[in-house]
Order: C-alpha cells, then sequence, then structure tokens
C-alpha cells in the first residue's frame, strides 16, 4: 500500500512524503537511495535544475523497474532560467535529462525580487500545464508579496508552496495565508538538515516508540505539510516512511511548536534576489 495522499487544488493527488535528492552526486548514491525508496513505498521523488542531478535521476529510474505513471517526479527551474522563453527551454532540457515526456509537478524554485520576471515566469508555468506537460505547477520560497504579485495575474493558482519548514523555523501566518488562497505548503529541510538534536525531542521519542528523525517528521504532517527528507542512506530511508502508524497528541505537537526560533538554514526570501 502507497503512502496517504493530498489533494492538490487541480485534483491531483500527491504522496504526504517523498524523497528529497538534493546533494546525490553520483550514480551510486543516487541509486542506492532511490532503489531503497522506491522499495520502502516511495513514489514521490523531489530534485530541482540546481541540483544538477536530473540526468543521474533519470539514469537511475530507467533501470528502477517502476512505471513511469506510479511514480510522482518534481522538478523545479533554476534561478538562471527564469523569464518565460528560458522557463519553457529549460523544462524540456529537464524532460529530457529525466528521460520522461512530462513531470508530476514543476515549481519555481526562489522567487526573487523581480516582479516582472516572476510574472513572466509564471506565464510560461501556466503554459506548460495547459499544454498537459506537467500535472501541477507552482512555487517555492513564496511570501504573501511574491503570492499576490502571481495572483494579481494568474490564470492558475500555484498548487504548492514549498518552503523551509521545521521545529526550529515555523511561519505560521504564511501557512494560514496560503491554505486560505488553495495553495498547499510542502517542508524542505524538514529534519533541520541533518542537525535535529533538541532539547525534549528524544523524551517524545521514547513516549511514541519513534526516533526522534520520525517525530519531526510527523509533527510536519500534522502541521498539514508535505515532507521530502532527503538521506542516501537505506536505514535512515526507511525509518523516514515508517510514520503512518501513530499520531502525536495536541500536547506533544505543542511542544514542537515551541522550539520556533525564527532560524532558517539558508537564504530569506523576502531578500534574496539573483
Ligand atoms: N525548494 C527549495 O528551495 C529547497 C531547498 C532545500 C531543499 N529542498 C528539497 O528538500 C529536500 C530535503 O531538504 P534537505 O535535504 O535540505 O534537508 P533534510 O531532509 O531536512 O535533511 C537531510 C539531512 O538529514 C540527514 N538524515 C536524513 N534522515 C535522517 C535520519 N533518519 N536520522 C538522521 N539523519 C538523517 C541526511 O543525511 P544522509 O543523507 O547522510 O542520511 C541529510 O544530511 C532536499 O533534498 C530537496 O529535495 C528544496
Amino acid at each position: 500500500m502507497g503512502f496517504p495522499t493530498k489533494r492538490l487544488n487541480n485534483g491531483v493527488e500527491m504522496p504526504v512524503l517523498g524523497l528529497g535528492i538534493y546533494l546525490m552526486e553520483n550514480l551510486n548514491e543516487m541509486k542506492q537511495a532511490v532503489e531503497s525508496a522506491l522499495k520502502a513505498g516511495y513514489r514521490s521523488l523531489d530534485t530541482a535544475q540546481m541540483y544538477g542531478n536530473e540526468a543521474l535521476l533519470g539514469e537511475t529510474l530507467q533501470t528502477c523497474g517502476m512505471a513511469r505513471k506510479e511514480l510522482f517526479l518534481t522538478s523545479k527551474v533554476d534561478n538562471g532560467n527564469q523569464g518565460y522563453e528560458n522557463t519553457l527551454t529549460s523544462f524540456s532540457e529537464s524532460l529530457k535529462k529525466l528521460k520522461t515526456d512530462y513531470l508530476d509537478l514543476f515549481l519555481i524554485h526562489w522567487p526573487g525580487q523581480q516582479k516582472a520576471r516572476l510574472l513572466d515566469t509564471w506565464r510560461a508555468m501556466e503554459k506548460l500545464y495547459q499544454d498537459g506537460l506537467v500535472r501541477a505547477i507552482g512555487v517555492c520560497n513564496c511570501e504573501p508579496q511574491h503570492l499576490e504579485w502571481i495572483l494579481e495575474k494568474a490564470q492558475i493558482i500555484p498548487a504548492i508552496n514549498q518552503v523551509e519548514h521545521h521545529p526550529l523555523f515555523q511561519d505560521e501566518a504564511l501557512a494560514l495565508w496560503c491554505r486560505e488562497k488553495g495553495i498547499q505548503m510542502e517542508a524542505w529541510a524538514p529534519l533541520i538538515r541533518g542537525s535535529f538534536d533538541l532539547p525534549g525531542l528524544k523524551e517524545i521519542a521514547e513516549k511514541y516508540n519513534k526516533s526522534p528523525a520520525q517525530i519531526i517528521l510527523r509533527w510536519n504532517i500534522q502541521k498539514d505539510y508535505i515532507v521530502i527528507p532527503k538521506s542516501i542512506h537505506p536505514n535512515r530511508i526507511l525509518e523516514n516512511a515508517d510514520l503512518f502508524d501513530f499520531s502525536l497528541e495536541e500536547k506533544d505537537i505543542a511542544v514542537l511548536d515551541q522550539m520556533n526560533q525564527g532560524q532558517r538554514t539558508s537564504f530569506d526570501p523576502r531578500t534574496f534576489d539573483f
């Protein structure tokens, strides 16, 4: 049986758990991770033009024995490929590298601070969607300001906003804003990039007989985020998928909620430009 799914605003079903593909840089690592993930029930794989590993993933998927329609493939337009024509061209290159003729989800990787460029890029995303080349389109790292720019002109509302989200960085106001517009939240770095030795977490993990990683991932899911933890290790990939036989009680969710320090691991999308 597959993992639970979320219904996006256009009716497409997306698994609530996928494998992050960032920093998988050689074929052996990619094969080990993706094959273990598929065996553990993962179907959703999150790559990006920026990661430079779409071709490695494409090659891996050729030999994994899984039908294309069973998979949920996400990629993202790189910052340097923004703009109408460049987005379309780079999307075709992504398809070639991934050895497929459609994507399940295509995202804008970073919004930047230039409204006209972002709107041109979104127009290209809509064209790809209308041409049937991608089943859902969305954004990453968007603040309400960026989404307001898009929504002013959009024919299609983004299905997803993929943002940094973990116990040390939570933006509840943004999540609320997106939910009101029908935009599903997705968490990147759900495991704080591996640095999750947080006070109080071990005690919660012991209470549920789960690992600290499983508690954080389960918390993300109960906060209504899709999660895409990255690991190259088969045992961790399996561990990160064992999330669906328990639920955190409200009081334990509150303990993780209270860990928020507004501490990002990467750029601040309110100021980052390129
Ligand atoms: N849209 C964006 O701007 C954006 C930005 C960053 C990331 N992303 C996406 O989000 C995905 C996830 O984010 P991320 O890779 O930055 O960070 P993450 O998933 O929070 O953490 C990954 C790190 O945690 C370690 N890890 C994984 N499972 C573990 C476990 N059970 N126990 C202990 N350590 C564990 C991994 O090590 P090992 O690999 O050695 O196991 C790796 O170092 C990325 O892969 C990428 O697909 C998107």
